[in-house]
Parts: C-alpha cells; structure tokens; sequence
C-alpha cells in the first residue's frame, strides 16, 4: 500500500514538472541551433536566412514573428522545413528546398524547428 502511494506521488511530481513547451527541450533547442549553423548534419539554413536568421536578399527573416506562408506555430514550421517552399514569384524569391536541400532526420527537423521558434518568440 506504502508503494502504490510513493509511486502515485512520484507520477504527480514528474506531471507537475513538465517543461513549458513539452514538444522539446533546451538540448533539441542548442541541437538545432548547430544544424542552423550547418554544424551538424550539413544544414544550409544560415546560408540562405543569415547566420542571425535575420533573412538574406535569398531568404526571409525567420525571428521577426512575421510569416508569409504560415502561423509561425512550431507544427508550421517543422511542416515548412519537411517540405520546403514552392517558388513565389509574388514574393520575388525562389522557392526553398526540402530541408534546405540536405538530409535531416524527423528529430534533426523538429530540433531545427524547436529552435526557429524559440528565436521567432524572444522571452517567451
Ligand atoms: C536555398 C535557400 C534556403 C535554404 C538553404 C533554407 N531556406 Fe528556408 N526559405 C527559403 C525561402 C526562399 C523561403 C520563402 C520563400 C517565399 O515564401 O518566398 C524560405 C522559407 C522558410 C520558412 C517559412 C518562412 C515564412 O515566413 O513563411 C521557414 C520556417 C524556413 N524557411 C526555415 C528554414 C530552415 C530551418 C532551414 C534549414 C533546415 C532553411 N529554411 C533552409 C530559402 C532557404
């Protein structure tokens, strides 16, 4: 009887500490941060968004919480980074490639993601 209620405790403790944004943590954050930076997995994003994701003549900015193709939420933006974008001539852009034109595992994807949105949502 003891142990069922340790154990009942001990899953109230754990449900209580879940972090903010239960999809990911810091250290799919600081992993997307060097794919971002083509550190790991060859990721191209910097090139074509700048180093700050502030956007390139190639590319949009990607922290200034304005989206052209979606809500900017993180299902967004892992759906954006799995398939790319088709060319908008309306936008005076090429498109953007799958993944940036590199192969990323589905946890690469939602890590660059994690951290596209954490940069998108400064303070929050
Ligand atoms: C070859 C250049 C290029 C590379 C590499 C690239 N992108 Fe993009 N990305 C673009 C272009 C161009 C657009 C937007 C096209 C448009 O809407 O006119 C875009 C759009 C986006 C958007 C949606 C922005 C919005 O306002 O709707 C996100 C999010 C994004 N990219 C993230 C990434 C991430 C993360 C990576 C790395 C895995 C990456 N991109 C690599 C060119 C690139």
């Amino acid at each position: 009887m003891a142990t069922l209620l340790i154990v009942t405790l001990l899953v109230a403790c754990a449900t209580a500490r879940r972090p903010i944004r239960s999809a990911f943590t810091r250290a799919s954050v600081a992993q997307g941060d060097s794919i971002f930076h083509g550190q790991v997995a060859g990721g191209t994003c910097a090139e074509c968004h700048g180093p700050n994701a502030r956007g390139t003549a190639a590319a949009p900015n990607l922290v200034d919480g304005e989206w052209q193709n979606g809500d900017g939420s993180y299902e967004f933006i892992v759906r954006t980074v799995t398939t790319g974008v088709p060319p908008h001539p309306e936008h005076g852009r090429a498109g953007m490639p799958a993944m940036g034109g590199v192969r990323l595992t589905s946890e690469q994807v939602r890590s660059v993601a994690a951290y596209v949105y954490t940069r998108s949502r400064p303070g929050r």
